[in-house]
């Protein structure tokens, strides 16, 4: 239970033609050294992070909008973002039109996601429930009733996107995108966490600065080969910024991570890299997944660099 929440404020971001405004927490306002989260029972150095908004936020989103053609669209996809944090890069790409499952550690799902949800997502919750609405014709002859059901396109595309929506979720945007928030701890099994979602079940996995302690590397990437081996062979795409140092016992480095990827069997490739529009420090996307699995359409892209 959270004993004093730190001051916050509001980020816009317009995606999709939709605005949208997340909470961060505000450094700048909080005057004391010690974190105000610090005592709560479900405080980790790991889920303190998520409250902001990073780097790597901001590089994902910027790719995802200038490649939203080479990936196919959003629309009607399902994602399952890691690490979603404020849930900037997840209810962004619900406001394309995809179908996103946000998670992260359950403190930032209960203190932070679920909220950035209620606050950005309108309508009730979607259900998964596969209905098809169906226009019914009658044409009356001298002797006989003949009945012709005709199910328009219209109402096949909506019993489509309803039952690509994620169980629970609400609607964002005005793309037909929606969204919802489920706990997925990296350091448990993806199986004791698939209920009601099971993320298994993703056509593309999203994840920004998810990896910058040593500890995560290994449960962040055995994670992702889990999802990546699910039944839609997803395509996976992470954003990530360096902040170790080769000789720092607590930060990951470029290397540690790329080894770990290696060691449990996935390939990758830099798909981006520069400094976002709305950062400051330099950023790369990476495209990853298991070699058995299929291979993400090639995109290669350099922004802006310093
Ligand atoms: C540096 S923040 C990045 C947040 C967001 N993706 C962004 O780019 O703004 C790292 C995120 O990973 C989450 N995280 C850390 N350890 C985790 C774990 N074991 N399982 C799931 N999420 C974790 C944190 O709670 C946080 O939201």
């Amino acid at each position: 239970m959270a004993t004093s929440r730190p001051p916050s404020v509001t980020v816009d971001v317009v995606a999709g033609g939709t605005k949208l405004s997340i909470r961060r927490r505000d450094l700048e306002a909080e005057d004391s050294p010690i974190d105000p989260c610090f005592f709560d029972d479900s405080y980790t150095v790991a889920g303190s992070t998520g409250f902001l908004v990073w780097e790597g936020g901001w590089m994902l989103i910027e790719f995802l909008e200038k490649h939203l053609a080479t990936l196919g669209t959003l629309t009607n996809r399902r994602v399952v973002e890691l690490g979603s944090g404020t849930g900037l890069a997840g209810l962004c790409a619900a406001a394309h039109g995809a179908h996103v499952l946000m998670t992260d550690l359950p403190s930032v799902v209960d203190e932070g996601l679920a909220q950035a949800l209620l606050a950005n997502s309108s309508g009730t919750a979607a259900t998964t429930t596969t209905t098809t609405t169906t226009t019914t014709t009658t044409t009356t002859t001298n002797t006989a009733t003949d009945t012709t059901t005709t199910t328009t396109a219209a109402a096949a595309a909506a019993a489509t996107a309803t039952a690509t929506c994620w169980p629970g979720a609400r609607p964002v945007g005005s793309k037909g995108g929606s969204a919802c928030c489920q706990a997925l701890d990296w350091t448990k099994s993806v199986s004791e966490q698939s209920f009601p979602c099971d993320p298994t079940s993703a056509d593309i996995i999203l994840a920004a600065e998810t990896v910058w302690l040593k500890e995560l590397v290994a449960p962040f990437v055995s994670t992702v080969v889990t999802l990546l081996q699910g039944p839609n062979h997803p395509a996976c795409y992470m954003a990530y910024h360096e902040r170790g140092k080769a000789d720092s016992a607590t930060f990951a480095t470029t290397e540690d991570l790329l080894a770990e990827l290696t060691r449990q069997g996935c390939t990758f490739n830099v798909v981006a890299e520069g400094i976002p529009t709305r950062g400051t420090i330099q950023c790369a996307v990476y495209s990853i997944y298991c070699t058995e699995a299929s291979q993400p359409a090639v995109i290669s892209h350099q922004y802006h660099t310093q």
